[in-house]
């Protein structure tokens, strides 16, 4: 083999072709160290904090000024194009797509409307909207207390700061509409000088210190679950204040929590049809997800809801919290190998199973509030009626406990398919009772069940007057929400923007 010298000394343009060569690796490599160190001086810019974040800063849109990625990721739950086989971030009509929900909750607000939630990011417009809240409007009051607003903003922690914990819960849900007006966001989880996690509401301290636990022992991976167990729980309102609390003190399973109400004799109404004292769940996310196989193996909510994300060369964590469904690649597979397919056949197959009990456990609930209806049109005493009526409460709790819990059929499937089993128990026992009193008071059976088949009917069925409700609700959204709007822009305005 001869020499690169020789070889140049007898054929000189093999040189050259080297001479270029050299000259072009060497321009690429200068290009390639550029890049990486304006990445680096990029990165430093985008952490480098552009203004003054106040420790009870409610607008998200001054976070975002010094963390823009988790801040533009955070305004991505105002997408709403996204549907799961069940769920998503559509809007989806629950008493529509489910009449018999109407029965269930008659004569309380919910069977008024009831939506699937969608992003954090419609919070606040949809507290104002629902039916549920009423139209405040001049001495008519809101259903509702103060402490409704507790789980839909940042100015929540805010305001308590201000007037005390206790005070923040008192009084009718309007009085501080003008108030609370930034949908959640990053104060209701991060402390703004160091970032870290941290937890704002104090009904789930509060919880905590009653079982003797202290929120502030809880591990790293343990508040990337925690910051949601702030409001995706269930809660009550307790006396007079109406202080929020959790019902945790016998545990979170559904029978101890049902047993914590028995205790206190606490009911959320009176259902107007059977009279029995009912509970109205709320959302046990937290609750059921402790009895699944994610979180006995240490996964938290955050690793499936807000997993990482890389853009730009940084990494960091998507606030674009949703169902993992619609980004299975970065939300599931990063801890399983299995198909995208595969893994929605997975979830499904929960859901669907989950929903034929709890079908099932419906039909019933509704069939028995509607017999004890015709026990006591028949003439059943309270004493006859009393044992009914405490097992329908506790089936109807147990179904809602199953049912209102947003994800739980996947979160932990068998947790739910075991209480809806004991809900089906209540439920059936209350049935044999009735049929017996139905009977004595010589009552044909079966007794007809009325036609529920639109949510329009079941309503009707139910006494509300819905135009009329929907009418108050237009003139309130019209006349005093926008003076809550110019009131708070009017305070935000005066705070302004401390730059760095
Ligand atoms: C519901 C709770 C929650 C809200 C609301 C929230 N965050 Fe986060 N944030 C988290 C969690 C969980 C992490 C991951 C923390 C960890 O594992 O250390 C995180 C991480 C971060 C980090 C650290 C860097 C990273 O990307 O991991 C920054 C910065 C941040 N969030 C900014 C924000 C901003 C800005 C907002 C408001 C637009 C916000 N967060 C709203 C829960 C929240
Ligand atoms: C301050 C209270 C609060 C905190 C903290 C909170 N959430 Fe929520 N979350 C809500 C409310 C309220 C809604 C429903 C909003 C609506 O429908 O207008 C919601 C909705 C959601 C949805 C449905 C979104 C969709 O597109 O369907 C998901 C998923 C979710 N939250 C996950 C989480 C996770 C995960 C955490 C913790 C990292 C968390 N949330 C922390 C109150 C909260
Ligand atoms: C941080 C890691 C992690 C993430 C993220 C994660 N998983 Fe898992 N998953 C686990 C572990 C660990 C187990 C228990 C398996 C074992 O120990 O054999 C498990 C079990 C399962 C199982 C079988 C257990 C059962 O009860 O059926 C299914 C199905 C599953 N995961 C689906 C999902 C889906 C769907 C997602 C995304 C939405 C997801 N997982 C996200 C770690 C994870
Ligand atoms: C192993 C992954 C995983 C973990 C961990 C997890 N979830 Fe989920 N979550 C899911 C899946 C899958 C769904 C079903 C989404 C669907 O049907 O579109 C879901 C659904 C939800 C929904 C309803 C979303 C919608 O589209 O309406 C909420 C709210 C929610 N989860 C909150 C939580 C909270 C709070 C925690 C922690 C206490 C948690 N999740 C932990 C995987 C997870």
């Amino acid at each position: 083999m001869k020499s690169i010298r020789t070889l140049i000394k007898e054929k000189p343009w093999v040189g050259w072709l080297l001479f270029v060569a050299t000259v072009i690796v060497v321009f690429l490599l200068g290009l390639l160290a550029s890049e990486i160190t304006e990445r680096r001086a990029e990165a430093v810019y985008v952490n480098k904090p552009k203004v003054e974040i106040s420790d009870y800063e409610p607008r998200n849109e001054v976070w975002g000024a010094n963390y823009p990625k988790q801040f533009q990721s955070y305004m991505k739950t105002r997408d709403t194009s996204f549907r799961s086989k069940y769920n998503g971030s559509a809007f989806i009509d629950e008493l529509e797509e489910d009449p018999r929900l109407v029965i269930l909750w008659a004569g309380y607000g919910f069977s008024k409307e009831y939506n699937q939630g969608r992003g954090h990011y419609y919070a606040i417009k949809d507290i104002r909207e629902i039916l549920r809240t009423g139209a405040p409007i001049g001495e008519r009051e809101s259903p509702m207390p103060n402490t409704c607003w507790t789980c839909k903003s940042p100015d929540v922690p805010r305001v308590m700061n201000e007037v005390g914990v206790a005070e923040f819960y008192k009084g009718s849900w309007e009085e501080r509409g003008h108030q609370i007006v930034n949908p959640i966001g990053c104060a209701d989880c991060h402390n703004p000088e160091t970032m870290n996690l941290r937890i704002t509401r104090p009904a789930l301290i509060e919880a905590f210190q009653r079982q003797g636990k202290d929120v502030k022992n809880a591990s790293h991976q343990e508040m990337r679950t925690l910051v949601c167990a702030q409001c995706h729980v269930e809660y009550y309102f307790k006396g007079e204040g109406k202080y929020l609390t959790f019902p945790w003190d016998n545990g979170t399973k559904p029978e101890e929590i049902e047993a914590y109400y028995d205790e206190t004799g606490f009911y959320d109404w009176i259902h107007p049809i059977s009279k029995a004292p009912m509970l109205k769940a709320q959302h046990p996310g937290y609750e059921v997800f402790t009895t699944g196989i994610h979180y006995d193996r240490g996964v938290s909510c955050a690793d499936c809801h807000m997993p990482y994300h890389s853009e730009g060369g940084q990494k960091f964590t998507n606030h674009h919290m949703q169902s993992p469904l619609n980004n299975i690649s970065e939300s599931c597979q990063v801890c399983h190998r299995q198909s995208e397919e595969k893994l929605l056949q997975n979830v499904y197959n929960k859901q669907k199973s989950v929903r034929e009990t709890r079908f099932k456990l419906e039909d019933a609930l509704v069939k028995a509030h509607i017999e004890a209806g015709e026990a006591w049109d028949a003439g059943a005493t309270e004493k006859e009626m009393k044992p009914i009526l405490t097992a329908i409460r506790h089936a109807q709790w147990r179904w809602d406990y199953a049912a209102a819990g947003h994800g739980n059929s996947f979160h932990s499937a068998l947790e739910l398919s075991r209480t809806m089993a004991s809900g089906l128990d209540a439920v059936q026992e209350a049935r044999l009772l009735l049929a017996r009193i139905l009977t004595k008071y010589g009552v044909e059976q079966p007794v007809t069940m009325p036609d529920i088949s639109t949510k329009a009917k079941a309503q009707e069925y139910v006494g509300w007057n819905m135009e009329k409700l929907n009418r108050q609700k237009e003139k309130f959204l019209e006349e005093v929400v926008p003076q809550w709007v110019e009131k708070a822009a009017q305070r935000e305005k005066e705070w302004g923007v401390d730059r760095l």
